[in-house]
């Protein structure tokens, strides 16, 4: 038999043999597909059954998530989230929403303003010093709390009045009457969830994603009023001045210093894109009622898009996606950031990994007690791991047993199974995120560029058989980019410009690397200070 041919029957039997793995899990583990309402009371079903190998399963884990990553699929798929895009665009009440910032920061706005940041995992308190364009902002002092499991289990008013005790404590530490006398002090809120902005400086509840259970009663309320009274129980004197949801922060922030800033990106616990968009290219509906003569003035406004909504039925998803879904609390809200961001990457690779002990003999069979509740893989393993680059493997084993109680000690297949899987996890990740980023970067192309876009649709749909480009319509674009996936997460933002590069090359060829993330560190605290002196000066 020749070679070519032995390697073809080689692979039918691999694939072959995947099938019935498959099939076999699906049989042994239906839990597996049938999502939480029942969960299983005894979770693994012992070390006899275990049929296949570590490297084949992890063969099917790459295929699986390796698959929709061609370009042409990218493209394909970035084509059809912009589709949503302009859909919402429309009429969409919880997504691509408008805020009241129309104009972009000048640059030459000064002074001190207090600033709080409610992101992910951390709520911040900070004094931020605007000393103009050509020097830099300055933190002139921060406070900052861990936002744990409890704190996001509080319901309503209870969550404001925790952030209002942190809000009194560092007032505290400034001075004992900071924030307590006659004049009310100004406050900027970076807010790390959707919100439906009526002003400026107020907002309407959206539900909150990121295991948040704010939102449970207060969905429509009036955001900064809800904070403003926790802040009164406390004999606090604040007002708020302006709420930006914190991508629109990162865009703020950015522009402060570079004012050819159009679009930022937040990509941690959450995602999310802001852009800097034309006004007359969303539908009237989603404004709600605005200040007269609002149209008249108002060309371009920041949109919050809340991507991480975007990508439903376009992004493939794998069987622990699916499950991953199917248990959350709000299956379906945030189908890009259920398979992209520091909340979930973890949790991916922890299904993986339970199917894996349960079907493949990963960790002798024994999953460890503490992988078995939900979430409690921390994203941070996976970067630890990911980033071990050495043969044995030691220190990520090492740091692995002292998050979690492993009966015996992981091996170095085991090892090396588990880097391949968190490899392919989050390169997928950067590459949908990479696919979104693109979407929305052809939607501000083709508002900007509107006859050359149609001229090329029209061309398209003409003489289908003719390539048109769209190389003369593109815009360069610097992306303000925030947020601990993005930031820190070793090799992730390397990988999310590569892909990109090779999209805009796809879609606009000569374009040359016409998008570019660019770090926008601490945008949330430094883009709602920016935010209350871009207020203050409009007053
Ligand atoms: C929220 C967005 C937020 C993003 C980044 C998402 O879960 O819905 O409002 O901007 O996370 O923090």
């Amino acid at each position: 038999m020749s070679a070519p041919l032995v390697k073809v029957l080689h692979r039918l039997q691999e694939l072959f043999q995947n099938v019935v793995a498959a099939l076999e899990t699906m049989i042994l583990l239906p839990s597996l597909f049938r999502g939480l309402g029942r969960r299983r009371r005894k979770p693994f079903l012992g070390t006899h059954w275990h049929r296949r190998s570590l490297d084949s399963f992890v063969e099917e884990v790459d295929t699986l998530f390796s698959v929709p990553l061609s370009t042409s699929t990218m493209i394909d798929m970035s084509e059809k989230i912009r589709a949503q895009f302009r859909h919402c665009l429309q009429n969409s009440p919880v997504c691509m929403l408008p805020s009241y910032t129309t104009t972009l920061p000048t640059g030459s706005e000064k002074g001190t303003y207090l600033a709080l940041d409610v992101g992910g995992s951390t709520f911040r308190v900070a004094l931020i010093k605007l000393n103009g364009r050509e020097e830099e902002m300055e933190i002139v002092r921060v406070s900052s709390r861990y936002i744990d499991n409890s704190v996001k289990l509080l319901e309503g008013t209870q969550f404001f009045d925790w952030m209002a005790s942190g809000i009194d404590t560092m007032l505290k530490d400034v001075g004992a009457d900071y924030g307590r006398g006659d004049v009310a002090l100004p406050i900027g809120l970076s807010w790390s969830f959707p919100i439906d902005q009526t002003s400026i400086s107020s907002g309407l509840v959206i539900h909150m994603g990121k295991g948040f259970h704010c939102s449970n009663g207060t969905v429509g309320q009036e955001l900064g009023q809800l904070l403003i009274e926790s802040c009164r129980k406390r004999n606090l004197n604040v007002q708020m001045a302006a709420i930006v949801n914190d991508s629109s922060a990162a865009l703020l922030s950015r522009a402060y210093v570079d004012s050819k800033t159009r679009m930022s990106l937040i990509l941690g616990t959450g995602t999310n894109m802001a852009i800097h968009f034309p006004v007359h290219d969303i539908g009237r509906s989603k404004f709600g009622v605005r200040p007269d003569g609002w149209f008249d003035y108002a060309k371009n406004v920041i949109i919050n898009s809340e991507m991480s909504m975007f990508g439903g039925g376009v992004l493939p998803m794998t069987r622990w996606d699916d499950v991953l879904n199917r248990t959350h609390m709000r299956p379906d809200y945030q189908p890009l950031e259920y398979m992209i961001t520091g909340r979930y990457l973890g949790e991916i690779v922890r299904l993986i990994i339970v199917e894996a002990v349960e079907t493949a003999s990963l960790f002798g069979g024994q999953l460890p007690h503490s992988m078995r509740e939900p979430y409690s893989l921390d994203t941070s393993i996976v970067a630890f791991i990911e980033e071990d680059s050495s043969t044995s493997l030691s220190s990520s084993a090492a740091f692995l047993q002292k998050q979690h109680i492993f009966p015996a000690t992981p091996s170095v297949d085991d090892l090396r199974f588990l880097r391949r899987v968190c490899q392919v996890v989050s390169r997928r990740a950067a590459a949908y995120l990479a696919t979104g980023i693109h979407s929305m970067w052809c939607l501000l192309n083709e508002a900007e560029f509107p006859e050359q876009s149609s001229i090329a649709n029209l061309l398209i749909k003409e003489s289908p058989e003719v390539i048109v480009t769209e190389s003369d319509t593109a815009k360069n674009v610097s992306i303000a980019c925030d947020g601990t996936v993005i930031n820190k997460y070793p090799g992730f933002r390397d990988t999310c410009q590569g892909y990109l590069d090779r999209l805009s090359a796809h879609s606009h060829p000569n374009s040359g690397s016409a998008i570019r993330l660019e770090s926008a560190h601490e945008s949330a605290i430094l883009g709602a200070a920016v935010a209350v002196a871009v207020a203050v000066a409009e007053e």
